[in-house]
């Protein structure tokens, strides 16, 4: 049996879980491999993780752990190195822990999925965590300018009260990278001035549950266009098992 799982620090409502398993299923590999959650109080508690979990092959990495992680692991991809930020490890046959950033992978998908061919001079982020980083990181690759737009004006480029009629029309992507409208608080939407987006502005929201969030469709109103964040996370799971798969 191949061991994988997700570590974090509350996984109650955890998607990989699910996602694998279904996997394992629909592929006729429920026999030979198994994706559990493990819980861990704290981060020090990983390296007994990783020592007496039989057979284990990879595992995720959550919230509050992505940057955590770093100092037990033995190496790291070039992108999770540049972001600074793991949720994907993989132990190779002879021990060593490899640590990956999947989650850019789900970046790169989600924005060829959403803007095709079109052209974005500059984008906007709102919110200054983890995801952020690897946002900035796949509009860097891109050559996408972007200002992080904070409500702490020492974190981010831009105040939410400073996003007035010149910043939305010069902006045409506005990724949302915080947790603002995920449930239950689904009522929710970032603060940005809705009224000023048009059918020129592309808007990414990283929450995946629930699926069409309160900023989708508030942007929809106005003729934005609009994704969600279930591709990112299938794309982002998908990644992580090629890499747990593959020959190094
Ligand atoms: N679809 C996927 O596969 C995928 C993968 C990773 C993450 N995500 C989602 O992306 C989101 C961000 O993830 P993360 O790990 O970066 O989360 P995080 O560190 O908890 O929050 C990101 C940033 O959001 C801003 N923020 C937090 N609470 C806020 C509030 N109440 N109002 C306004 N801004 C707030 C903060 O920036 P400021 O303090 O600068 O405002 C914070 O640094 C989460 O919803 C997560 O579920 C999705």
């Amino acid at each position: 049996m191949r061991q994988y799982g997700l570590i974090g620090l509350k996984l109650g409502h955890s998607f990989s879980a699910n996602y694998f398993a279904d996997k394992f299923l629909r592929e006729g590999l429920s026999e030979e491999c198994s994706y559990r959650l493990f819980e861990l109080p704290a981060i020090e508690c990983v390296e007994e993780f990783m020592q007496t979990t039989p057979n284990l092959v990879g595992f995720n990495v959550t919230i509050p752990y992505k940057q955590q992680i770093i100092p037990y692991l033995d190496s790291l991809s070039r992108e999770a190195e540049d972001i600074g930020a793991v949720n994907c490890v993989k132990i190779t046959p002879d021990g060593r822990k490899v640590g990956y950033n999947t989650d850019i992978d789900g970046i790169r998908v989600s924005l060829d999925k959403l803007l095709g061919d079109k052209v974005i001079d500059s984008a906007l982020i709102l919110g200054t965590g983890g995801a952020s980083l690897a946002v900035g990181y796949v509009l860097s690759e891109r050559g996408i300018p972007y200002s992080l737009v904070s409500r702490d004006k020492s974190k981010g480029d831009l105040l939410y009260s400073e996003l007035d009629e010149t910043v939305i029309n010069s902006n045409h992507l506005i990724i949302n990278a915080s947790p603002v409208g995920m449930y239950p608080k689904v009522d929710v939407a970032p603060d940005i001035p809705y009224h000023l987006l048009s059918a020129d502005h592309y808007l990414f929201d990283l929450v995946y549950n629930p699926t069409t969030t309160r900023f989708m469709t508030l942007g929809a109103e106005y003729g934005a266009h609009a994704l969600s964040g279930l591709d990112m996370l299938y794309a982002q799971a998908e990644s992580a098992w090629s890499i747990w798969n593959r020959e190094e």
